[in-house]
């Protein structure tokens, strides 16, 4: 030992004794090998070279959207009713059925459109992703903080990501191209009026609500289906967002002030509760709406399908591991439990081909391996091979040369259906079409009347803020748009566009970021 190398005195070998992966111990942690002192290095330096390579591989690629996020380990209780009746009625799943069934859960909050260290404070949708290992394997409820999407065929979701990531000269993100796709998408007329409301900036993860905004179904025993759509709704943390003001603050000294609240928030033992509703609608093509039930535009109307709570959930422990545990999560809408199915709506079917394919090359294919993925319950699959394959998923007693099924020499057996299978009829054309009842307005109206004033004014001012750049015919096109939601909502925005390119500083765009940014920048000068 050799103080004067750097090196510490050698501790006695005890459970604190630095290794290596090979399970050696590491005397000299300070120093390469070398001929003299001074160099040259040698190729035999195993420890060295396993740790910087294994240092050159710590990233995995981030997550093509939804790349930063934070996570909290929790139990979700169920109440064993939908409303005041049972939920046998609707569906069989387990996890639903007894009143306080709990099932340990797994939540990724995230936001979607920046980088893995972006500031947390961006207006864009935010991601509330729960993982819930039931006795019958995973379900995953992939979902968002607002409750509706900006499109509603999945063929269009990578250039609609495309145009909302910077660009790829600049590598900064840019309103023209954010508009310019979104006023070729007429349907997004709707998530834009959420997300450039104050509902686009959640204070933070805690105080936010969630949706799984497509359409599911659940099954009962007897095999019928009903439509549901999921909603988490925050219970004594209640729901606040940020106007673009606030945003800016925070943002100016902490870019990581969700991850953080949700962190101490738990910490500190102030556990987030959220309860779990369903709206359900009969399984048809409900042709009395103006709208499809299977259109991910749309909210569906509550006096019609009341919120009907389900159960409650509680976050109370925070991963031990960033990395292990959040990074490789991996949630994916395919992921459902008997008595939880698909509907045909068609951006929930793309996505479903998306999330797991994503995750082999993200992750890796034995990504369901990982403990934060692995279901909670027996896995026995005859699926072996692979990268980083660390088990094989045998059951006990089971033949170990019997790695295929059928089988009568002791393999693997199929498990008896559990209820009647619930089996659609299908009688069309293969076709590419729009759905009928697009109606791409009508709701947008409707959501910019029931803001308050406070939230229409933050609207106008950062819808103004962010087109004002675009070329005139994207802010003519937005502008249609938004006067046949509602005139008032068009003829604001058409104003401030006006006020803007006249110089004019009046009215609402006085209190735009712009403006005070603008305003700020003259005081320094003055300075
Ligand atoms: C993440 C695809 C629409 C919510 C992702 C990821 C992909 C993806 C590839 C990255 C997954 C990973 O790396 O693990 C798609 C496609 C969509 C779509 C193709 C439409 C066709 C939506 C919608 C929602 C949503 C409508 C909301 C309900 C999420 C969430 C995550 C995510 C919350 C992050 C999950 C996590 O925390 O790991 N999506 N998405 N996505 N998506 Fe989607």
């Amino acid at each position: 030992m050799n103080e004067q190398n750097g090196k510490k005195p050698g501790a006695p070998s005890n459970e604190q004794t630095l290794t290596n992966r090979q399970g050696h111990p590491i005397t000299d942690n300070q120093n390469i090998r070398t001929v003299g002192s001074r160099g040259p290095a040698t190729l035999e330096n195993y420890h060295f070279l396993e740790k910087i390579s294994h240092f050159d591989r710590e990233r995995i690629p981030e997550r093509v959207v939804h790349a930063r996020g934070a996570g909290a380990h929790g139990v979700f209780e169920a109440y064993g009713k939908v409303g005041d009746e049972p939920v046998s009625k609707y569906t069989r799943a387990k996890l639903f059925q007894e009143p306080g069934k709990q099932t340990p859960v797994f939540v990724r909050f995230s936001s979607v459109i920046h980088g893995g260290h972006s500031p947390e404070t961006l207006r864009d949708p935010r991601g509330f992703a729960v993982k819930f290992y039931t006795e019958e394997g995973n379900w995953d409820l992939v979902g968002n903080n607002l409750k509706i999407f900006f499109i509603r065929d999945p063929l269009k979701f990578p250039d609609m990501v495309h145009a909302f990531k910077p660009d790829p000269i600049t590598n900064a993100q840019d309103m023209r191209r954010f508009f310019d796709f979104v006023s070729m998408s007429p349907e997004a007329t709707h998530m834009v009026t959420f997300v450039f409301s104050p509902w686009g900036i959640p204070a933070n993860y805690r105080q936010m609500q969630g949706s799984g905004v497509n359409t599911y179904k659940w099954v009962n025993a007897e095999g019928e289906a009903v439509l549901v759509k999921y909603h988490w709704e925050p219970l004594k943390q209640g729901i606040k967002n940020l106007t673009q003001r606030e945003a800016n603050e925070i943002q100016a000294t902490n870019f990581n002030h969700a991850t953080l609240d949700l962190y101490h928030a738990i910490e500190e033992g102030d556990y987030p509760e959220w309860e779990l509703c369903v709206q359900i609608m009969s399984d048809d093509e409900h042709p009395e709406l103006d709208f499809d039930p299977l259109d991910p535009t749309k909210l569906w109307p509550t006096d019609q399908f009341p919120f009907l709570p389900v159960g409650k959930m509680t976050l109370n422990r925070n991963p031990e591991d960033y990395f292990t545990e959040v990074e490789q999560a991996a949630f994916g809408t395919g992921v459902l439990v008997d008595g939880l199915e698909f509907s045909d709506d068609k951006l929930l079917q793309g996505r479903t081909f998306s999330y797991s394919d994503t995750q082999r090359h993200r992750v890796g294919s034995n990504y369901l391996q990982l403990p934060i993925n692995a279901p909670k319950n027996r896995v026995a699959t005859n699926q072996s091979g692979g990268q980083m394959q660390y088990k094989v998923d045998r059951a006990p007693g089971q033949n170990p040369h019997v790695n295929y099924e059928p089988s009568s020499m002791g393999g693997l057996k199929e498990a008896p259906q559990q209820g009647k299978p619930h089996e659609p009829y299908y009688d069309a054309k293969l076709v590419r079409e729009k759905i009928d009842r697009p109606n791409d307005f009508k709701q947008a109206g409707e959501t910019y009347r029931s803001f308050e004033d406070w939230e229409r004014d933050e609207l106008i001012s950062n819808l103004v803020t962010a087109l004002k750049i675009c070329n005139p015919d994207i802010q003519e096109r937005m502008v249609s748009y938004f006067s046949q939601a509602d005139a008032d909502y068009g003829r604001r925005v058409k104003e401030g566009l006006k006020q803007e390119a006249s110089g004019m500083k009046e009215g609402v765009q006085q209190n735009s970021p712009a403006a005070a940014e603008k305003a700020e920048r003259k005081g320094h000068e003055a300075d």
